[in-house]
């Protein structure tokens, strides 16, 4: 049987066209997306057939994530996947959205890794930081943590998707890890509670984003822990805030560690820092 025709208020059928021009709040590509994941086609076709009739079914769901996205729910966990370092990553409202701006941890992380080297990937969340790097470094021994089982789940079932060897570990912080690696890397929770986009963030696991003392507790509690987890020489990289490189940098020198220097992302933010420890 075919399935009815959407329906306007005043019982004309829709195009797809049409559906996009009367979601004027909504960006025009968050649109297309939406038409391609529901009427499981790519850009191409939404663009090249414009005309295409939506049915009633087709209206509902549309209509739907229309919705979700209005109330500030990411596209990432409407269509239950994110791409990170070209790695198609499954997501759910367990683990933050992996960010565009995180793969500036991975590319400083992947430009100190030694051969054969241990990693060590702090709140790993969907498992992006510690996946895209096995995915470069087959030699490299990655272990990946969080505090929270349920993105521990997602960070392991996106693993074994991808056929990719990370070893993971439930622990809060450093508290339940033995040994020490060449490399922590760490994007921790560092949103001042106070901070209104967080207004925004809503749909996002929220201990995944805020930090007590303006954002910097989880910053600084890594920074002292780490001295006790590092080989001698290794690294410490560290995700940040846009204006809390200097404050990182000083924590980093105050804990000991040398070379101290901050990474600045695509959009010129100094959105990384790092720091060496060295043994007495
Ligand atoms: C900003 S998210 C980063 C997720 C992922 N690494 C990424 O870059 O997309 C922070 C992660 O740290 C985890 N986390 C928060 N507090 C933690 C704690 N005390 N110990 C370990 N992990 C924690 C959260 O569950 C979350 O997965």
């Amino acid at each position: 049987m075919a399935e009815p025709k959407a329906d306007t208020p005043t019982g004309q059928t829709l195009t797809s066209d049409q559906w996009i021009k009367l979601q004027g709040d909504l960006p025009r590509l968050d649109c297309e997306l939406t038409l391609c994941h529901i009427l499981e086609v790519n850009r191409a076709s939404i663009l090249a057939r414009p005309e295409r009739s939506l049915s009633a079914n087709q209206l509902v769901e549309i209509n739907r994530w229309a919705d979700a996205l209005r109330n500030d729910v990411p596209f990432a966990y409407l269509a239950g996947e994110q791409e990170f370092w070209g790695l198609n990553l499954a997501v759910s409202p367990h683990v933050l959205v992996p960010r565009p701006e995180t793969e500036l941890l991975v590319e400083s992380a992947l430009a100190l890794l030694q051969n054969g080297a241990g990693i060590l990937d702090l709140g790993t969340g969907s498992g992006a930081i510690a996946l895209a790097i096995a995915s470069e470094r087959d030699d490299a021994k990655v272990t990946a943590t969080d505090i929270s089982t349920d993105a521990l789940l997602v960070a392991k079932q996106n693993a074994e998707t991808l056929g990719i060897e990370v070893t993971f570990q439930e622990s809060r912080w450093l508290e339940s890890l033995t040994g020490r690696w060449q490399i922590i890397v760490s994007n921790p929770p560092y949103i001042d509670p106070a901070d209104p986009h967080l207004a925004h963030l809503h749909a996002e696991p929220q201990h995944a984003l805020i930090a007590d003392e303006k954002g910097l507790a989880d910053l600084r509690q890594i920074i002292t822990e780490a001295p006790n987890y590092l080989a001698n020489g290794g690294w410490l990289l560290l995700e940040h805030g846009f204006d809390q490189a200097q404050q990182v940098r000083l924590l980093l020198e105050q804990s000991g560690f040398q070379a101290v220097t901050s990474h600045r992302d695509l959009a010129n933010i100094e959105r990384v820092s790092l720091g060496q420890y060295l043994y007495e």
